[in-house]
Formats: structure tokens, C-alpha cells, sequence
């Protein structure tokens, strides 16, 4: 059942990586609690439509693709690019009429991706500059599996003082847990932290720990970015997004652009990798599952300004998916 938040209806989500749906194979995905196929035909399009036949309600993603149609597979009707229904094996003498039709959504390939909206996005698919800018090689990250809220997952990201304990040795250490104070700046369209200051004991190329700057930012209510810039022009960002499978599955994706060469694709997922897996049983243990966004409901600290400021941005636009 298709979970009612016009706001991430009319947003853009990845839901496939772009390799994984080619011609001749239906694939199935779950976005927003909506069961979808996807298929691809000849010409390259991609198809997203409800994973269901309007004859008996069969799963159209368990059914046969060719070039131009997909059909269902139980008693075989054929379903044209459009989704509109053509032709009907026990009737091949009758016209389908206009009803016959399977619901399709919008569906688009960036960032490697698959991203579908199932509504009217006014947004295009979130920004990420650095995936097509020659000095940064990017690398897709995911998608992995969460049994967690899109909006728990993505305050996660926004917190940086979890690093020393979650992430002891690699994000952070116990010998540097305080953190200096930043600034948010909040607008209807991204809420920005342009300065947040974390000890990370391994920087790449550094040798040494350090200080490192980052900047943060919130694009949608599911997809967050960070940056660091460094001096030299070297630098490194990450946008981080979430699918809304279901109101606690997730879906998590890390897309990763830095002008340092000397990581292959598969360190970089690696690391991506570990780090996400350090984070998921924590996540995955927060209760209530929902991200509270009466800020009375738990306690805050001064570095937590980024994640009330998000909480607070959900709760302005009005999403409650995820939410309580
Ligand atoms: Fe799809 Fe009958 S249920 S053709
Ligand atoms: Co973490």
C-alpha cells in the first residue's frame, strides 16, 4: 500500500542500480510501501510501473518482457511501453479498451541509477556537481538493506559526534570526542552547516590525525551531502540518500566523488561499506523507530544544532514518513 506523504511521493528516489535492469528481465522494487517492476525494452527506456495486473492482480515482474511489452504472466496479458494493455490471449479478436492500462510512474537513470517519482516531482533529481566534474572520480555505493527509518538514517549521517564511538579508529578516537560549535543556516529548498570541525585520526594523505573540515548540507528530506575542500582544490564529497522501502526498510545509497587516485572503486566501497556497517545496529536499535520531531521528546547538546534543524525542516514540509 503506497504510504501517503505527498512530499516524498513528488520527490525523486533511487530504487536500481542502472546495470541491474536490462532488456528481457522484469525486475521487482518496493518504494514508499508500493510494490513496482521495472523493465527496460529495446530502445533503452526505462519502465517503472505497479508491480500489478489489472486483470487478476498477478505481479507483472514475475511475467515475460520482450523488446516493447511486457507480459503478465498468468493469463498472458500484453502490456505495451506505455502500459497500455494490447492484446488478450483469450480474446485475440478484441480490442483492449482505454481502462486496460497499468499504472506507470516517472521514471529516470543519473548517477548510474535508477531514480523513479511516484507523483509530480517539482524537484529534479537531487544535485550532485562533483559526479561530473573530471578532477573527481565517483563511485556508487549500495544499495544496502536497513531495517531502519529513511529519516533515522539520514540524522545519522548528520552526526558527526558519534564518529569517536562508532567509528573509533577510522571517522574518529576517544581522545578527541568534543566538538567545536558551528553555524546552520536553514531555506525552504537545503539547510547548510558550512564548518563542522572533526578530529579524524586517518585522513587520507595526511600521514597523521587531524582536524578536518566538512561542510554539510540537507537537499531533500531523504538525501544529504558533505563536503571537504581542501587548499590544494583536492577534495572530497559524498551524497548520501535513502530509499523509502517501507516505513522501517531502507534502502541506503553512497555516492562517492574525490580527486584522490590512488583508491581503486572497490577500497572505496570498502571503507563506504564499513562505515555503514558500524552504523547500521545502532541505527537499527533507536526507539522509538520513528524520528521524533516534537524536540521535547528527547534531549539535545549544542552539536546536535544540524539534527534539530532537521527535524525541524521535516516537520515545516510536513513529512510524517519516518516521523512522529
Ligand atoms: Fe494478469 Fe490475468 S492476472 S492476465
Ligand atoms: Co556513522
Amino acid at each position: 500500500m503506497l504510504i501517503q506523504d505527498t512530499v516524498l511521493i513528488n520527490d525523486w528516489h533511487p530504487i536500481a542500480r542502472s546495470a541491474d535492469i536490462v532488456e528481457g528481465k522484469p525486475v521487482a522494487a518496493r518504494l514508499l510501501g508500493e510494490d513496482l517492476v521495472l523493465w527496460r525494452s529495446a530502445d533503452g527506456e526505462i519502465h517503472a510501473w505497479r508491480d500489478l495486473c489489472i486483470h487478476r492482480g498477478a505481479k507483472l515482474s514475475l511475467g515475460k518482457a520482450t523488446k516493447t511489452t511486457l507480459a503478465c504472466p498468468y493469463h498472458g496479458w500484453v502490456y505495451d511501453s506505455e502500459g497500455r494493455c494490447i492484446r488478450f490471449p483469450a480474446h485475440p479478436e478484441q480490442c483492449p479498451p482505454a481502462k486496460a492500462q497499468a499504472k506507470v510512474y516517472q521514471a529516470r537513470e543519473r548517477y548510474n541509477t535508477i531514480w523513479v517519482s511516484l507523483g509530480e516531482p517539482e524537484c529534479d533529481i537531487p544535485v550532485f556537481p562533483e559526479w561530473d566534474d573530471q578532477r573527481f572520480k565517483a563511485v556508487v555505493c549500495g544499495p544496502y538493506k536497513v531495517q531502519a527509518g529513511g529519516p533515522r538514517l539520514i540524522e545519522n549521517f548528520l552526526d558527526v559526534a558519534h564518529f569517536p564511538f562508532v567509528h573509533q579508529g577510522s571517522l574518529g578516537d576517544l581522545e578527541h570526542t568534543a566538538l567545536s560549535d558551528y553555524q546552520v543556516d536553514v531555506t525552504p529548498d537545503e539547510i547548510v552547516a558550512n564548518d563542522i570541525c572533526v578530529w579524524q585520526p586517518n585522513p587520507i594523505g595526511m600521514g597523521q590525525g587531524a582536524y578536518m573540515h566538512y561542510i554539510y548540507k540537507v537537499l531533500r528530506p531523504l538525501t544529504a551531502y558533505l563536503a571537504k575542500q581542501d587548499e590544494d582544490n583536492s577534495g572530497l564529497a559524498l551524497l548520501f540518500t535513502i530509499t523509502p522501502v517501507d516505513i522501517d526498510h531502507s534502502l541506503v545509497w553512497t555516492y562517492e566523488a574525490t580527486t584522490t587516485k590512488d583508491e581503486s572503486d572497490e577500497e572505496i566501497i570498502k571503507f563506504q561499506e564499513g562505515i555503514l556497517f558500524e552504523d547500521i545496529p545502532v541505527v537499527e536499535s533507536q526507539r522509538p523507530e520513528l524520528l521524533p520531531l516534537d524536540l521535547q521528546a528527547e534531549l539535545h547538546l549544542r552539536s546536535d544544532r544540524l539534527s534539530i534543524a532537521y527535524r525541524r525542516w521535516l516537520r515545516e514540509k510536513g513529512v510524517t514518513f519516518g516521523t512522529a
